[in-house]
């Protein structure tokens, strides 16, 4: 027999090396790089079954160009966020922290999906069946038609597909099955990637759709294998603090659909509840009349969501100051604290500043820039921005103030939650078309530059913005 060919494969993004190094060429992280034994080569065999699917190439226009019906979720959060739907055949990974709520999610898919699809395949290598059978209960999800099965060796699992057919498979999770041909333990990249594959080709093949969990790491990296998000058609995250209720279902890709969509939930005794208006959620515990605390309006997806900022600065005792950002992206922040310093003359070089979007949300674009700077400068101040006012804007490194996407429809979501002051970029002014649409009684600021906005923010404090007429619903 041949003697077994051995390479080393980094657990952090799958690089094939064929010695051991100390830092990954693929990465460059360090002590990355695990030996592994190659799968014995066994021809076009080494896949676990063969059924179905010809290879022969077909004429595009031949191709049937009707959407393929999709499957209802049962929660239309998850719908949404899917890009309508679970497509059959389709292999979604779900990602998130241990203990955030993912197996709880897909239980609450596959009861909808028994109860009306037919069949559903839980795969659970994490949990007994007595503990799957114990949240079922919790989540009202016995079903005649799910069916649970305690087991980790691929071949199994995919014998039961075949043999059962099921509407949905649900695999939790992917760091726990493993396929016998291939000799790393689970969990390691050679396996999940081989088994991920196989899933891949199982999905295909029947046209079930398979759900795989995967846990993330503290670096918000999937454990071990970013090689999973390859194969994969998409990948979702579900997030959130684990000590609050929330929890945001995001694409991070999505071959069937957009990657921008969100879904929020709250997670409560029976399970994931879906939120209706999120923003109103992200808002409810929102401090009155408090310095550095601002709302923006942020477009995800298709929906606008709002969301507050929030700034702490304080005089430091360290000796460089400290900065944190929750929600915001941190070199983003770091580089708005420099605009502040330079272009609107605040000294913050003595200061530590902290920033969190509220609520476990989180804001990705630019139009929250602004938001970002009169938080802090608020905060510096201790001057509070209008309880009623919605900033926006995207800041550049000279301190103007950019247009930001989509205004519209950010101020009539912010109009709907009763706000009536705007601090908008002057451009999208300029620009606007649709400006006689938008629903009267709005006063919109026009700002363009950083310094301009903080002055108008901060001088219309939260007893002139009630004076000026906003009232409490
Ligand atoms: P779980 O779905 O097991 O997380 P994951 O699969 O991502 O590791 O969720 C675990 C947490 O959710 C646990 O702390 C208990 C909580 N939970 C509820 O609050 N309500 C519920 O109905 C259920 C089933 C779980
Ligand atoms: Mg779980």
């Amino acid at each position: 027999m041949p003697k077994a060919k051995t390479r080393f494969v980094c657990q952090n993004c799958g690089y094939e090396a064929p010695r051991w190094m100390g830092r990954c060429p693929g990465c460059e992280q360090w002590n990355t790089l695990v030996e592994e034994v190659e799968p014995r080569p066994q021809g076009r065999s080494t896949s676990l079954s063969r059924s179905g699917a010809t290879g022969e190439p077909v004429a595009i226009a031949a191709v049937e160009a009707a959407a393929e019906p999709r499957l209802a979720a049962g929660l239309s959060e998850v719908d949404r966020v899917l890009g309508g739907g679970i497509v059959p055949g389709s292999l979604v990974l779900v990602g998130g922290d241990p203990g955030i709520g993912k197996s709880t999610l897909l239980l609450q898919i596959s009861r909808h999906v028994a109860a009306v699809g037919g069949p559903v395949l839980y795969v659970s290598g994490e949990e007994s069946v007595r503990q799957v059978r114990l949240r079922a209960d919790r989540l009202g999800a016995l079903d005649e038609h799910l069916y649970v099965m305690p087991e980790t060796e691929l071949e199994q699992v995919a014998a039961a597909i075949e043999r059962l057919q099921p509407k949905l498979c649900v695999i939790d999770s992917i760091q726990t099955v493993y396929r016998s041909d291939v000799q790393s333990a689970p969990g390691s990249v050679g396996q999940v990637r081989e088994c991920a594959a196989e899933l891949m080709r199982l999905a295909k093949t029947l046209g079930v759709p398979i759900f795989i969990v995967g846990h993330v790491t503290k670096s918000g990296d999937l454990a071990g294998p970013r090689v999973l998000e390859h194969i994969v058609d998409t990948v979702l995250y579900l997030e959130g603090e684990r000590h609050q209720s929330y929890r945001i279902l995001r694409a991070a890709k999505n071959r069937f659909g957009s990657t921008n969509e969100i879904g929020v939930f709250l997670m409560e005794e029976n399970g994931l509840v879906e939120v209706d208006n999120p923003s109103e959620a992200f808002l409810a515990e929102r401090p009155t009349g408090a310095a550095g605390s601002v709302v923006v309006c942020s477009l995800e997806g298709t929906r606008p969501l709002l969301v507050e900022v929030q700034a702490l600065v304080a005089a430091t005792t360290f000796p460089a100051p400290r900065r944190m950002a929750t929600g915001v992206d941190y070199n983003r922040l770091v580089l708005l604290l420099a605009v502040l310093e330079k272009r609107a003359g605040l000294n913050l070089s003595a200061h530590d500043a902290y920033v969190k979007v509220s609520g476990g949300a989180r804001i990705d674009e630019p139009a929250g820039d602004l938001a970002v700077v009169t938080a802090v400068a608020s905060s510096l101040r201790d001057a509070p921005v209008p309880e009623r006012m919605v900033i926006l804007g995207e800041v550049g490194l000279t301190g103007e103030v950019r247009a930001v996407s989509r205004l519209d429809e950010r101020l009539g979501e912010a109009a709907k939650l009763g706000f009536t002051d705007f601090l908008v970029p002057a451009g999208n002014l300029r620009r606007s078309r649709t400006a006689r649409e938008r629903p009267p009684g709005l006063r919109i600021h026009a700002v363009s530059t950083v310094e301009q906005a903080i002055a108008i923010a901060l001088s219309l404090n939260g007893r002139a913005a009630a004076a000026a007429g906003w009232q409490p619903d």
